[in-house]
Formats: C-alpha cells, sequence, structure tokens
C-alpha cells in the first residue's frame, strides 16, 4: 500500500486506518482514490494482521465532499453508467467485508462522501460533520448506491427530502435519522469511540463477526431469504472452534480466547 497517492495506510493494534488524503480538494474522489480503495479492501480480506477498519478523511475541513467533480464534469451517457457501476460495485465490497469498517466523519460529508460512509458498517461523527447529497445542484443523481443505501437508512421521506433539496444536514440530525451511531465534539474523540468500539468486537469471534455483515446485508438482497441465510450461518458457527471455546468459557466460568477458527 506504499504506492498509494491518495490513500494513507497504517496499521495499528490490528486496525487498519484509511485515510483519504486530499486535503486541497475536499478529499474529492477521483478514480484514483477509488481503485486505491478496491485495492486496499482486497489486502484488507487476506492479511490476518488486520482485524478491523477505521475509514476517515484528512484534515479537519471533510471527510470526503463529492466524487471528483472535474470528473463527472467529462462523461457521456455510457461511461457515467460504468462510472456508478464500478463505484458501487466498490462500496459494496466495503459494505461485505467480513471485518468491521467504521466511518468516522468529519466536516463535509457529501455526494459519494455520504454514499462511501453509508457502505461502511456504521458512522461515527465529529460535531463539525455536515451531510448531504447535492447531487441535484449538478443535475444528476446519487450514482455509488446513496440513492438505495439512504433510503435504507433513513426512511423514504426523509431520504427524497435530502436528495430533493441537496440540503445538507448536521451531525446531531445525522444521528437523530440514523444515519450515524454516535457524534462526539471533535475527531479525535470520535476515533477514540470508533477504536473503542471496534476493540470491543475485536474481543469477539471474528467468524461470527462476518456472518452479523452477511446476514445483515442479507435484508437488502431482493433475491434472497435472509432467515434462510441466517439459520445457515447459525449452523456454520457451530462448526467452529470458536463456538467450542465461548460456550466452554461461558461454563467455566473464564474469559473466552477466540481464534478466529
Ligand atoms: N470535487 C472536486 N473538487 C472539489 C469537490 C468535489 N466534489 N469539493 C470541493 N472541491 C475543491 C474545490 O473545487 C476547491 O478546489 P480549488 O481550491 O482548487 O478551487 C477546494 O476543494 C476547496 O473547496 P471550496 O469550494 O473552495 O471550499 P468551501 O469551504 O467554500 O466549500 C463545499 C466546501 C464542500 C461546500 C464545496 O466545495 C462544495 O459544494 N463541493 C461540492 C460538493 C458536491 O457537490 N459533492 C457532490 C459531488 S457528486
Amino acid at each position: 500500500m506504499d504506492h498509494f497517492k491518495n490513500i494513507l495506510a497504517e496499521t495499528k493494534d490490528g486496525i487498519l486506518y484509511l485515510t483519504i488524503n486530499r486535503e486541497d480538494k475536499m478529499n474529492a474522489l477521483n478514480f484514483a482514490t477509488l481503485e486505491e480503495l478496491r485495492e486496499v479492501f482486497d489486502t484488507v480480506l487476506e492479511d490476518k494482521s488486520i482485524k478491523a477498519v477505521i475509514l476517515t478523511g484528512a484534515g479537519e475541513k471533510a471527510f470526503v465532499a463529492g466524487a471528483d467533480i472535474s470528473e463527472i464534469a467529462e462523461l457521456n451517457e455510457v461511461n457515467a453508467r460504468k462510472f456508478a457501476e464500478n463505484g458501487q460495485e466498490i462500496f459494496s465490497v466495503i459494505e461485505n467485508c467480513e471485518k468491521p469498517v467504521v466511518a468516522v466523519t468529519n466536516g463535509f460529508t457529501l455526494g459519494g462522501g455520504c454514499e462511501l460512509a453509508m457502505a461502511c458498517h456504521m458512522r461515527i461523527a465529529s460535531a463539525n460533520a455536515r451531510f448531504g447529497q447535492p447531487e441535484v445542484n449538478l443535475g444528476i443523481i446519487p450514482g455509488y448506491g446513496g440513492t438505495q443505501r439512504l433510503t435504507i437508512l433513513i426512511g423514504r421521506g426523509k431520504a427524497n427530502e435530502l436528495m430533493m433539496t441537496g440540503d445538507m444536514i448536521n451531525a446531531e440530525e445525522a444521528r437523530s435519522l440514523g444515519l450515524v451511531n454516535h457524534v462526539l465534539p471533535s475527531k479525535e474523540e470520535a476515533l477514540a469511540k470508533a477504536e473503542e468500539i471496534l476493540h470491543k468486537i475485536m474481543s469477539k469471534a471474528p467468524l461470527a463477526i462476518g456472518m452479523v455483515v452477511d446476514c445483515v446485508n442479507a435484508v437488502y438482497r431482493s433475491d434472497e431469504n435472509g432467515y434462510q441465510t441466517e439459520a445457515n450461518s447459525f449452523a456454520r458457527c457451530v462448526k467452529s472452534g470458536d463456538y467450542k471455546e465461548g460456550t466452554s468459557a461461558f461454563l467455566e466460568k473464564r474469559k473466552p480466547v477466540f481464534k478466529g477458527e
């Protein structure tokens, strides 16, 4: 990941910290940044030393202020579809990552930035975060899954309002709508909250965590019976060593030590 130009990547205590690093452009997502995101999430799945991911933006002003408008301005009907499908595919990889992924959002979290945050498993915001889908101001709509994920997260009425007006909402409103899990006064405190949650998750059985991700996502896969997926995953859990460890530890009144197998 040393060759990345737009993303800083650093692993500490099992957490991979990914920082979108285009501060002079409000961390706008250009094609190159998206491709780096794709590459990094391939690594996340394979690298056993990475147990969880925190995704954030460089500086205090923005998490990500959207897709890079200088690239959007060059689209035609054929490559616009590919543009949307490509972004959707990468965000879907993030959403389906079997290791927990938390977005820590600070400042402007707009357009593709809001869509990126929504593809993560949870969102923790600093008080200065501003959320919105302002694409209508450019004559377009969200194309990286935003019309779907925003509606799922906050409901049809509010999603329509945000996407039709292009208005921004503040962090507290985002929390009250269910778009954000927690709001902390500063970015540092938001990062600390994400670390606290992730360290708790990392003490649990990793296979079970991955199955929670998959079963929750099954709710949104229209061709699938999520209850069946849940029953199948539940059955797979009991084949794992972690199941034996978890149940034995409870009965022996000790803390479990999970190995992810
Ligand atoms: N794509 C490309 N560049 C962007 C960008 C985006 N989505 N958002 C911000 N930038 C760039 C600006 O062009 C500017 O670059 P410059 O210094 O080379 O001119 C720089 O980031 C700083 O932005 P600026 O507009 O000067 O800051 P601001 O504090 O006045 O306003 C925003 C901040 C986020 C409100 C404003 O930049 C904005 O509305 N951005 C676009 C948001 C958007 O429509 N996103 C959806 C895209 S699909």
